[in-house]
């Protein structure tokens, strides 16, 4: 094994991070593959809490090379903030490599973000407002800015005169903000390149050669698989591929290289931002929807928002199975489960009559879909010292193999408390 790929198997914030710090003990590289400071991942370890948006989670450990690849987009002034702010608190990020073929996330993307937004009104996405959408745009309309693009001052300006002819036009005539010239963006810009040209590098070079070596890698994704551009529950997705898919693209590295693909999943789904949520629960005093919001502590990450709760929407993990080609299911937060007297789980869809088993294709089904259910015994019981399965009670047992058998994808880790050691590792053998 040297390959492995770790995603989100819902609406993102499964605990990712969690899961990538925890496991990166065996690696030699944790690379991110795509998004930007859109991620929040939160790492808790020896009473400390790391909160990262652009950096691996992986900077915990020394022997680490954190790699940020091509197909993230880059804040530069989030991305020194966030470097600076770990430098602080001791942990180095002299070994961060940078590719020079991701994109650079502009001062106007933020602007237009946060501008059609404000535009769509009550048809919003709900996005983080950090420009994501806006920079791929233009990387995907070649209009874009690289990283490589700082390192040279003169192609720096030339290119991001090319954009502002346009950008400024849409800034100004459409949205009636104000137009950036190239000398206030050229200044700000060229000297975060100072600090951060060190870390420039062909990512898809070094990692190649490090999995010829035969090092480990992990592909940490960010987001989730129902947020994806493709195969998420579009428009209400982000601009990237937060798909197993992903990690190929988005670091240059081929699909034979790849050998476990794990899912992370919640025990039971949260969704930040608008758009269809079936098994979305109320929010009211004294609901269950309210317990699972204050005990899992859901509120967002980056942007601090109330995540909208639901119960574990198994039609959804199958689809992320199908499309990531899980080999691996994670669960997490299950402790957050064990204040309930009976579980919820919805094992398919109704919609117009008809039963789907699988997530159906066309929106207005999904928009529409009626969550059929099947309720499992809670615990009530406290499971967050638990270490092995064994020591699980048995309706907690019972409530992961229930999981297993419907996403057809065995469980090999669960999470039951946010800390490191809060972590049973059923199928999960330590590198020898
Ligand atoms: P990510 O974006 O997927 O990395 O997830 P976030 O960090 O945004 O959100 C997950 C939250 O749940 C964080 O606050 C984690 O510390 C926390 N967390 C992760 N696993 C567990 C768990 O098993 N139990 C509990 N109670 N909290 C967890
Ligand atoms: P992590 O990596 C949860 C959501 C936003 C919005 C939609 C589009 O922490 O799991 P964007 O700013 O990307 O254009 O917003 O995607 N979103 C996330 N939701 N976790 C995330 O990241 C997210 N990143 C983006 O709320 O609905
Ligand atoms: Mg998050």
């Amino acid at each position: 094994m040297a390959g492995i790929v770790l995603v989100g198997a819902q609406w993102g914030d499964e605990g990712k991070g969690k899961i990538t710090d925890l496991i990166a003990y065996d690696m030699d590289y944790v690379v991110r593959f795509q998004g930007g400071n859109n991620a929040g991942h939160t790492i808790v370890h020896g009473g400390r809490v790391l909160k990262l948006h652009l950096i691996p989670s992986g900077i915990m450990y020394p022997h680490i090379t954190p790699v940020i690849g091509n197909g993230v987009v880059i804040d530069p002034k989030v991305l020194l903030e966030e470097m600076d702010a770990l430098e602080a608190d001791g942990l180095s990020t002299h070994r961060l490599l940078i590719s020079c073929n991701a994109h650079l996330i502009m001062p106007y993307h933020r602007d237009l973000d946060g501008a059609s937004e404000r535009r769509l009104g009550k048809l919003e996405i709900g996005t983080t407002r950090r420009g994501i959408g806006p920079a791929y745009m233009d990387k995907a309309s070649r209009m874009g800015l690289r990283v490589q693009d700082l390192e040279d001052p003169d192609i720096f300006r030339e290119k991001l005169g090319a954009a502002l002819a346009e950008k400024n036009d849409i800034l100004t005539k459409v949205y009636g903000l104000t137009p950036y010239t190239v000398e206030e963006i050229a200044e700000e810009y060229l000297a975060y390149a100072d600090r951060i040209k060190p870390h420039i590098a062909d990512t898809s070079l070094a990692i190649n050669r490090a999995l010829e070596a035969d090092s480990w890698v992990l592909f940490e994704g960010a987001q989730g698989t129902l947020l994806d551009l493709d195969h998420g529950t579009y428009p209400f997705v982000t601009s990237s591929s937060p798909t197993a898919g992903g990690a190929c693209t988005g670091t240059g590295v081929g699909p034979r290289r790849i050998d476990r693909v794990l899912g992370v999943a919640k025990a039971y789904i949260t969704r930040v931002g608008s758009g269809p949520f079936p098994t979305e629960l109320e929010n009211c005093p004294g609901s269950i929807g309210e317990l699972l919001t204050k005990v899992g502590g859901e509120y967002g990450t980056t942007t601090g928002r109330q995540r909208r709760c639901g119960w574990y929407d198994a039609v959804i993990v199958r689809y992320a199975a199908r499309v990531n080609g899980l080999t691996d299911l994670v669960v997490t937060k299950l402790d957050v489960l064990s204040e309930l007297d009976t579980i919820k789980v919805c094992v398919a869809y109704e919609y117009e009559g008809h039963r789907y088993n699988d997530l159906p294709c066309h929106q207005t089904a999904f928009h529409h879909a009626k969550p059929i259910y099947e309720e499992l015994p809670g615990w009530r019981e406290d499971i967050s010292g638990c270490r092995t399965f064994e020591e699980l009670p048995k309706a907690a047992r019972d409530y992961i193999a229930f999981i297993e058998e419907l996403a057809e994808v065995p469980v090999s880790i669960i999470a039951v408390g946010p800390s490191r050691e809060q972590t049973i590792l059923r199928r999960w053998e330590v590198r020898p």
